[in-house]
Protein backbone atom coordinates (compact mmCIF):
# COMPACT_ATOMS: atom_id res chain seq x y z
CA UNK A 1 0.00 0.00 0.00
CA UNK A 2 1.50 3.29 -1.05
CA UNK A 3 1.86 5.75 1.93
CA UNK A 4 -0.53 8.45 0.23
CA UNK A 5 -3.11 6.00 -0.33
CA UNK A 6 -5.93 5.59 2.44
CA UNK A 7 -6.86 1.99 3.41
CA UNK A 8 -10.39 2.80 1.86
CA UNK A 9 -8.71 3.43 -1.60
CA UNK A 10 -6.13 0.84 -1.34
CA UNK A 11 -9.61 -1.92 -0.83
CA UNK A 12 -11.18 -0.75 -3.95
CA UNK A 13 -8.16 -0.49 -5.83
CA UNK A 14 -7.36 -4.30 -5.01
CA UNK A 15 -10.45 -4.85 -6.16
CA UNK A 16 -10.64 -3.36 -9.04
CA UNK A 17 -7.44 -5.10 -10.37
CA UNK A 18 -8.56 -8.71 -9.06
CA UNK A 19 -11.76 -8.56 -11.21
CA UNK A 20 -11.46 -8.53 -14.47
CA UNK A 21 -12.68 -11.73 -14.93
CA UNK A 22 -14.27 -13.41 -11.79
CA UNK A 23 -17.87 -12.42 -11.71
CA UNK A 24 -18.12 -12.41 -8.00
CA UNK A 25 -15.39 -9.44 -7.95
CA UNK A 26 -16.97 -7.58 -10.97
CA UNK A 27 -20.87 -7.38 -8.01
CA UNK A 28 -18.07 -6.04 -5.76
CA UNK A 29 -17.66 -3.36 -8.20
CA UNK A 30 -20.66 -2.31 -7.68
CA UNK A 31 -21.36 -2.01 -4.53
CA UNK A 32 -19.89 1.60 -2.27
CA UNK A 33 -16.34 2.43 -1.24
CA UNK A 34 -18.12 1.78 2.55
CA UNK A 35 -19.27 -1.15 1.91
CA UNK A 36 -16.26 -2.88 0.14
CA UNK A 37 -14.50 -2.20 3.89
CA UNK A 38 -16.98 -4.15 5.29
CA UNK A 39 -17.18 -6.67 3.24
CA UNK A 40 -13.15 -7.04 3.69
CA UNK A 41 -13.60 -7.04 7.32
CA UNK A 42 -16.59 -8.81 7.95
CA UNK A 43 -16.88 -12.62 6.73
CA UNK A 44 -20.58 -13.05 7.54
CA UNK A 45 -21.34 -9.65 5.31
CA UNK A 46 -19.19 -11.38 2.31
CA UNK A 47 -21.07 -14.87 2.83
CA UNK A 48 -23.79 -12.61 2.61
CA UNK A 49 -23.40 -10.68 -0.50
CA UNK A 50 -22.59 -14.07 -2.38
CA UNK A 51 -25.29 -16.09 -1.53
CA UNK A 52 -27.87 -12.73 -2.28
CA UNK A 53 -26.03 -13.28 -5.78
CA UNK A 54 -26.87 -16.51 -5.68
CA UNK A 55 -30.33 -16.15 -4.63
CA UNK A 56 -31.21 -13.72 -7.35
CA UNK A 57 -30.37 -15.36 -10.06
CA UNK A 58 -32.20 -18.20 -8.82
CA UNK A 59 -35.52 -18.54 -11.37
CA UNK A 60 -37.64 -19.62 -8.81
CA UNK A 61 -36.99 -17.11 -6.69
CA UNK A 62 -37.97 -14.79 -9.30
CA UNK A 63 -41.10 -16.69 -9.90
CA UNK A 64 -42.07 -16.74 -6.60
CA UNK A 65 -41.74 -12.71 -6.39
CA UNK A 66 -43.36 -11.88 -9.53
CA UNK A 67 -46.06 -14.28 -8.28
CA UNK A 68 -46.67 -12.74 -4.63
CA UNK A 69 -46.37 -9.24 -6.14
CA UNK A 70 -49.08 -10.26 -8.56
CA UNK A 71 -51.19 -11.54 -5.40
CA UNK A 72 -50.83 -8.73 -3.39
CA UNK A 73 -51.59 -6.04 -6.26
CA UNK A 74 -54.74 -8.08 -6.92
CA UNK A 75 -55.81 -7.39 -3.09
CA UNK A 76 -54.43 -3.46 -3.32
CA UNK A 77 -58.26 -1.83 -2.94
CA UNK A 78 -59.38 -4.22 -0.03
CA UNK A 79 -57.61 -4.27 3.64
CA UNK A 80 -56.00 -7.32 3.71
CA UNK A 81 -56.48 -8.93 7.41
CA UNK A 82 -53.82 -11.73 7.33
CA UNK A 83 -51.15 -8.90 6.41
CA UNK A 84 -52.33 -7.28 9.42
CA UNK A 85 -52.03 -10.00 11.46
CA UNK A 86 -48.13 -10.68 10.23
CA UNK A 87 -47.30 -7.08 11.59
CA UNK A 88 -49.41 -7.83 14.93
CA UNK A 89 -46.94 -10.91 15.03
CA UNK A 90 -43.96 -9.01 13.93
CA UNK A 91 -44.44 -5.86 17.12
CA UNK A 92 -45.67 -8.91 19.54
CA UNK A 93 -41.51 -10.64 18.81
CA UNK A 94 -39.97 -7.15 18.89
CA UNK A 95 -41.38 -6.75 22.37
CA UNK A 96 -40.87 -10.27 23.66
CA UNK A 97 -37.03 -9.99 22.45
CA UNK A 98 -37.18 -6.90 24.03
CA UNK A 99 -38.21 -7.50 28.30
CA UNK A 100 -42.02 -7.06 27.12
CA UNK A 101 -41.56 -2.88 27.34
CA UNK A 102 -43.98 -2.36 24.68
CA UNK A 103 -47.22 -4.08 26.34
CA UNK A 104 -48.98 -3.51 29.92
CA UNK A 105 -49.75 0.19 29.90
CA UNK A 106 -46.51 0.63 29.70
CA UNK A 107 -47.29 3.28 26.42
CA UNK A 108 -49.99 5.98 26.59
CA UNK A 109 -49.07 7.73 23.78
CA UNK A 110 -47.54 6.59 20.62
CA UNK A 111 -47.10 8.07 17.25
CA UNK A 112 -46.73 5.38 14.21
CA UNK A 113 -45.80 6.56 11.46
CA UNK A 114 -46.53 4.03 8.18
CA UNK A 115 -49.09 2.59 10.02
CA UNK A 116 -50.81 0.39 7.72
CA UNK A 117 -52.50 -2.44 7.43
CA UNK A 118 -52.00 -1.64 10.95
CA UNK A 119 -50.30 -4.39 12.92
CA UNK A 120 -48.18 -2.51 15.12
CA UNK A 121 -50.88 -0.35 16.53
CA UNK A 122 -53.64 -2.45 17.37
CA UNK A 123 -51.14 -4.41 18.88
CA UNK A 124 -50.05 -1.29 21.23
CA UNK A 125 -53.63 -0.71 21.90
CA UNK A 126 -54.58 -4.10 22.59
CA UNK A 127 -51.97 -4.75 25.33
CA UNK A 128 -51.83 -1.00 26.62
CA UNK A 129 -55.85 -0.25 27.52
CA UNK A 130 -55.16 2.94 28.32
CA UNK A 131 -53.21 4.17 25.50
CA UNK A 132 -53.73 6.88 22.75
CA UNK A 133 -52.65 6.88 19.13
CA UNK A 134 -51.99 8.45 15.76
CA UNK A 135 -50.98 6.44 12.88
CA UNK A 136 -49.57 8.34 9.91
CA UNK A 137 -50.20 6.36 6.35
CA UNK A 138 -49.89 8.03 2.59
CA UNK A 139 -53.26 9.24 1.61
CA UNK A 140 -55.60 6.66 -0.32
CA UNK A 141 -54.55 7.57 -3.73
CA UNK A 142 -50.86 6.53 -3.23
CA UNK A 143 -51.01 3.88 -0.44
CA UNK A 144 -51.12 0.58 -1.90
CA UNK A 145 -51.78 -0.50 1.47
CA UNK A 146 -54.79 -0.24 2.75
CA UNK A 147 -55.84 -0.37 6.36
CA UNK A 148 -57.49 -3.25 8.13
CA UNK A 149 -59.57 -1.64 10.35
CA UNK A 150 -62.17 -3.61 10.47
CA UNK A 151 -63.10 -5.81 14.28
CA UNK A 152 -60.20 -3.90 16.11
CA UNK A 153 -59.35 -1.19 17.80
CA UNK A 154 -58.45 0.95 14.76
CA UNK A 155 -61.89 2.66 14.65
CA UNK A 156 -62.47 2.84 18.39
CA UNK A 157 -61.80 6.60 19.79
CA UNK A 158 -58.18 6.05 21.08
CA UNK A 159 -56.74 6.01 17.77
CA UNK A 160 -56.70 8.60 15.37
CA UNK A 161 -55.29 8.55 11.59
CA UNK A 162 -53.48 11.09 9.52
CA UNK A 163 -52.80 11.00 5.72
CA UNK A 164 -49.97 12.68 4.96
CA UNK A 165 -46.82 11.26 3.11
CA UNK A 166 -43.71 11.53 6.01
CA UNK A 167 -41.29 12.61 3.48
CA UNK A 168 -43.57 15.63 2.38
CA UNK A 169 -44.00 16.30 5.97
CA UNK A 170 -40.71 16.37 6.88
CA UNK A 171 -40.03 18.30 3.85
CA UNK A 172 -42.28 21.07 4.59
CA UNK A 173 -40.83 21.88 8.25
CA UNK A 174 -37.44 21.89 6.68
CA UNK A 175 -38.47 24.63 4.25
CA UNK A 176 -40.43 26.58 6.71
CA UNK A 177 -38.09 25.96 9.73
CA UNK A 178 -41.21 24.68 11.60
CA UNK A 179 -41.28 21.65 14.14
CA UNK A 180 -43.50 18.51 13.30
CA UNK A 181 -45.35 18.58 16.51
CA UNK A 182 -47.03 21.95 15.61
CA UNK A 183 -48.24 20.49 12.48
CA UNK A 184 -49.67 17.24 14.63
CA UNK A 185 -50.96 19.33 17.44
CA UNK A 186 -53.31 21.38 14.91
CA UNK A 187 -54.36 18.23 13.10
CA UNK A 188 -55.72 16.03 16.05
CA UNK A 189 -56.91 19.18 17.85
CA UNK A 190 -59.23 19.82 14.79
CA UNK A 191 -60.77 16.33 14.96
CA UNK A 192 -60.88 16.64 19.02
CA UNK A 193 -59.89 12.70 19.19
CA UNK A 194 -57.00 13.04 21.59
CA UNK A 195 -55.71 16.68 21.76
CA UNK A 196 -51.91 15.27 22.02
CA UNK A 197 -49.49 17.39 22.99
CA UNK A 198 -46.56 16.13 21.26
CA UNK A 199 -45.00 14.50 23.98
CA UNK A 200 -44.89 10.98 22.80
CA UNK A 201 -43.58 7.29 24.83
CA UNK A 202 -43.26 5.85 21.23
CA UNK A 203 -42.54 6.05 18.24
CA UNK A 204 -42.53 3.29 15.44
CA UNK A 205 -41.20 4.19 12.30
CA UNK A 206 -42.04 1.97 9.99
CA UNK A 207 -43.36 3.48 6.74
CA UNK A 208 -41.23 1.69 4.30
CA UNK A 209 -41.42 1.63 0.01
CA UNK A 210 -43.89 -1.54 -0.58
CA UNK A 211 -45.05 -2.88 -3.62
CA UNK A 212 -43.09 -0.46 -5.80
CA UNK A 213 -40.80 -2.00 -8.62
CA UNK A 214 -37.95 0.51 -8.10
CA UNK A 215 -37.10 3.26 -5.59
CA UNK A 216 -33.59 5.25 -5.73
CA UNK A 217 -31.06 4.77 -3.02
CA UNK A 218 -31.89 8.41 -2.03
CA UNK A 219 -35.59 7.92 -1.44
CA UNK A 220 -34.87 5.13 1.41
CA UNK A 221 -32.63 7.12 2.64
CA UNK A 222 -34.89 10.47 2.97
CA UNK A 223 -38.19 8.04 4.38
CA UNK A 224 -35.60 6.64 6.81
CA UNK A 225 -34.55 10.47 8.19
CA UNK A 226 -38.12 11.94 7.54
CA UNK A 227 -38.76 9.76 10.07
CA UNK A 228 -35.46 9.77 12.83
CA UNK A 229 -36.58 13.62 12.44
CA UNK A 230 -40.35 13.70 13.68
CA UNK A 231 -39.32 11.00 16.26
CA UNK A 232 -37.19 13.29 17.77
CA UNK A 233 -39.23 16.00 17.56
CA UNK A 234 -42.01 14.34 19.46
CA UNK A 235 -40.48 11.65 21.97
CA UNK A 236 -40.34 12.37 25.38
CA UNK A 237 -37.23 12.41 27.95
CA UNK A 238 -36.66 8.35 28.37
CA UNK A 239 -39.39 7.45 25.05
CA UNK A 240 -38.89 4.58 22.78
CA UNK A 241 -38.46 4.78 18.90
CA UNK A 242 -38.55 1.50 16.55
CA UNK A 243 -37.05 1.99 13.07
CA UNK A 244 -37.28 -0.22 9.97
CA UNK A 245 -34.37 0.13 8.12
CA UNK A 246 -32.35 -1.29 5.36
CA UNK A 247 -29.27 -3.68 6.48
CA UNK A 248 -26.88 -2.69 3.74
CA UNK A 249 -24.28 -1.16 5.07
CA UNK A 250 -24.27 2.63 2.93
CA UNK A 251 -22.57 5.45 4.72
CA UNK A 252 -26.32 6.78 5.30
CA UNK A 253 -26.99 4.10 7.40
CA UNK A 254 -23.85 4.06 9.35
CA UNK A 255 -24.31 7.68 10.11
CA UNK A 256 -27.89 6.66 10.87
CA UNK A 257 -26.42 4.37 13.97
CA UNK A 258 -24.14 6.59 15.53
CA UNK A 259 -26.56 9.76 15.69
CA UNK A 260 -29.04 6.78 17.64
CA UNK A 261 -26.71 5.69 19.52
CA UNK A 262 -25.63 9.20 20.97
CA UNK A 263 -29.24 10.15 21.83
CA UNK A 264 -30.67 6.67 23.17
CA UNK A 265 -29.81 4.93 26.35
CA UNK A 266 -30.24 1.21 24.79
CA UNK A 267 -30.04 0.29 20.71
CA UNK A 268 -30.32 -3.17 19.76
CA UNK A 269 -31.60 -4.65 16.58
CA UNK A 270 -33.91 -7.83 15.68
CA UNK A 271 -35.33 -9.17 12.39
CA UNK A 272 -38.70 -10.11 12.81
CA UNK A 273 -40.22 -13.51 12.58
CA UNK A 274 -41.37 -13.29 8.96
CA UNK A 275 -38.63 -11.77 5.64
CA UNK A 276 -35.73 -13.22 7.51
CA UNK A 277 -34.57 -13.25 3.35
CA UNK A 278 -34.89 -9.42 2.84
CA UNK A 279 -32.23 -6.93 3.65
CA UNK A 280 -34.54 -5.38 6.22
CA UNK A 281 -34.18 -4.84 10.44
CA UNK A 282 -35.85 -3.31 13.07
CA UNK A 283 -33.82 -1.05 15.33
CA UNK A 284 -35.02 -0.69 18.48
CA UNK A 285 -34.01 2.58 20.43
CA UNK A 286 -34.63 2.84 24.39
CA UNK A 287 -34.18 5.52 26.54
CA UNK A 288 -33.99 8.87 24.55
CA UNK A 289 -31.66 11.65 26.03
CA UNK A 290 -33.52 14.68 24.96
CA UNK A 291 -31.13 16.90 25.81
CA UNK A 292 -29.48 16.67 22.48
CA UNK A 293 -33.06 16.98 20.45
CA UNK A 294 -31.79 20.24 19.29
CA UNK A 295 -28.20 19.67 17.88
CA UNK A 296 -29.49 16.38 16.14
CA UNK A 297 -32.75 17.82 14.95
CA UNK A 298 -30.83 20.48 13.22
CA UNK A 299 -28.24 17.84 12.01
CA UNK A 300 -31.49 16.13 10.66
CA UNK A 301 -32.53 19.26 9.07
CA UNK A 302 -29.39 19.69 7.05
CA UNK A 303 -29.15 16.10 5.95
CA UNK A 304 -32.82 16.30 4.64
CA UNK A 305 -32.15 19.38 2.53
CA UNK A 306 -29.13 17.60 1.12
CA UNK A 307 -31.27 14.35 0.09
CA UNK A 308 -34.44 16.71 -1.59
CA UNK A 309 -31.11 18.11 -3.60
CA UNK A 310 -30.37 14.29 -4.34
CA UNK A 311 -34.49 13.76 -5.16
CA UNK A 312 -34.08 17.29 -7.73
CA UNK A 313 -32.15 15.20 -10.40
CA UNK A 314 -32.87 14.05 -13.54
CA UNK A 315 -34.48 10.50 -13.30
CA UNK A 316 -31.95 8.72 -15.48
CA UNK A 317 -29.16 9.16 -12.27
CA UNK A 318 -31.24 6.89 -10.18
CA UNK A 319 -30.47 3.82 -11.54
CA UNK A 320 -27.82 1.86 -8.63
CA UNK A 321 -24.58 2.31 -10.69
CA UNK A 322 -25.49 5.63 -12.12
CA UNK A 323 -25.24 6.49 -7.89
CA UNK A 324 -21.77 4.57 -6.99
CA UNK A 325 -19.98 7.28 -5.14
CA UNK A 326 -23.28 9.26 -4.18
CA UNK A 327 -24.75 6.46 -2.31
CA UNK A 328 -21.73 7.20 -0.16
CA UNK A 329 -21.81 10.83 0.88
CA UNK A 330 -21.80 12.20 4.56
CA UNK A 331 -25.35 13.47 5.48
CA UNK A 332 -25.25 13.74 9.61
CA UNK A 333 -21.33 14.10 10.01
CA UNK A 334 -18.82 15.51 8.00
CA UNK A 335 -15.72 13.55 9.37
CA UNK A 336 -14.31 11.14 6.41
CA UNK A 337 -14.86 7.90 5.65
CA UNK A 338 -12.34 6.17 7.79
CA UNK A 339 -12.70 8.42 10.49
CA UNK A 340 -16.50 7.62 10.50
CA UNK A 341 -15.12 3.56 10.51
CA UNK A 342 -12.84 4.11 13.22
CA UNK A 343 -15.70 5.34 15.70
CA UNK A 344 -18.33 3.06 14.41
CA UNK A 345 -17.15 0.46 12.86
CA UNK A 346 -17.29 -1.87 16.07
CA UNK A 347 -20.56 -0.78 17.00
CA UNK A 348 -22.00 -1.09 13.84
CA UNK A 349 -21.15 -4.53 13.36
CA UNK A 350 -21.84 -5.62 16.53
CA UNK A 351 -25.75 -4.43 15.69
CA UNK A 352 -25.85 -5.53 12.25
CA UNK A 353 -23.69 -8.95 11.73
CA UNK A 354 -26.15 -10.66 13.72
CA UNK A 355 -28.71 -9.30 11.30
CA UNK A 356 -26.84 -10.47 8.02
CA UNK A 357 -26.18 -14.03 9.74
CA UNK A 358 -29.80 -14.37 10.30
CA UNK A 359 -30.52 -13.47 6.67
CA UNK A 360 -27.90 -15.60 5.20
CA UNK A 361 -28.99 -18.47 7.28
CA UNK A 362 -32.98 -17.88 6.17
CA UNK A 363 -31.08 -17.51 2.45
CA UNK A 364 -29.35 -20.55 2.75
CA UNK A 365 -32.50 -22.69 3.76
CA UNK A 366 -35.13 -21.20 1.38
CA UNK A 367 -32.22 -22.25 -1.37
CA UNK A 368 -31.51 -26.03 -0.24
CA UNK A 369 -35.63 -25.98 -0.30
CA UNK A 370 -34.76 -24.20 -3.86
CA UNK A 371 -32.93 -27.15 -5.09
CA UNK A 372 -35.00 -29.83 -4.96
CA UNK A 373 -38.54 -28.10 -4.85
CA UNK A 374 -38.47 -25.56 -7.62
CA UNK A 375 -41.81 -23.66 -8.20
C1 LIG B 1 -44.43 -2.39 5.77
S1 LIG B 1 -45.78 -1.36 5.86
C2 LIG B 1 -45.89 -0.96 7.57
C3 LIG B 1 -46.66 -1.92 8.37
C4 LIG B 1 -47.12 -1.35 9.69
N1 LIG B 1 -45.98 -1.03 10.54
C5 LIG B 1 -48.05 -2.28 10.43
O1 LIG B 1 -47.75 -2.59 11.57
O2 LIG B 1 -49.06 -2.67 9.88
C6 LIG B 1 -45.09 0.12 5.23
C7 LIG B 1 -46.11 1.24 5.18
O3 LIG B 1 -45.41 2.47 4.97
C8 LIG B 1 -46.24 3.28 4.17
N2 LIG B 1 -45.43 4.35 3.56
C9 LIG B 1 -44.47 4.20 2.61
N3 LIG B 1 -43.98 5.42 2.31
C10 LIG B 1 -44.62 6.33 3.09
C11 LIG B 1 -44.54 7.74 3.22
N4 LIG B 1 -43.69 8.44 2.46
N5 LIG B 1 -45.36 8.34 4.09
C12 LIG B 1 -46.23 7.64 4.85
N6 LIG B 1 -46.34 6.30 4.77
C13 LIG B 1 -45.55 5.65 3.89
C14 LIG B 1 -46.82 2.31 3.16
O4 LIG B 1 -47.99 2.86 2.56
C15 LIG B 1 -47.11 1.09 4.05
O5 LIG B 1 -48.42 1.18 4.55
Amino acid sequence: MSLSTSPIDHIATALQETSLHDPAQQALQRITKIEQVIHARSPIFARLLDAKNTYRAHPAVEERFQYSRARQHATIDAPNYGFRVDFENVINFINGENGGFLQGNRVARFLDLGCAPGGFSNWILDTNLDARGVGVNLPDDEAKIKLDDTACHLRGPRYQVILEDVIRWAKSCVAEGTNPTLRLARITAVSGVDPINGSFDLVLGGAFPTMQAFFPWWHRTQLSFSQVFIAFSCLREGGSFILVTSSKPYRSLIELLALLRLSFATVTACKGPSHKTRSSSYLVCRGFHSQGRRTAINSLRSALMKLDNFSRLPPENDNEGGYHNERSQSFLFSCSDEELLRNEQEFFLKIFEPQWKAQLEAIENDLRKLGTHSL
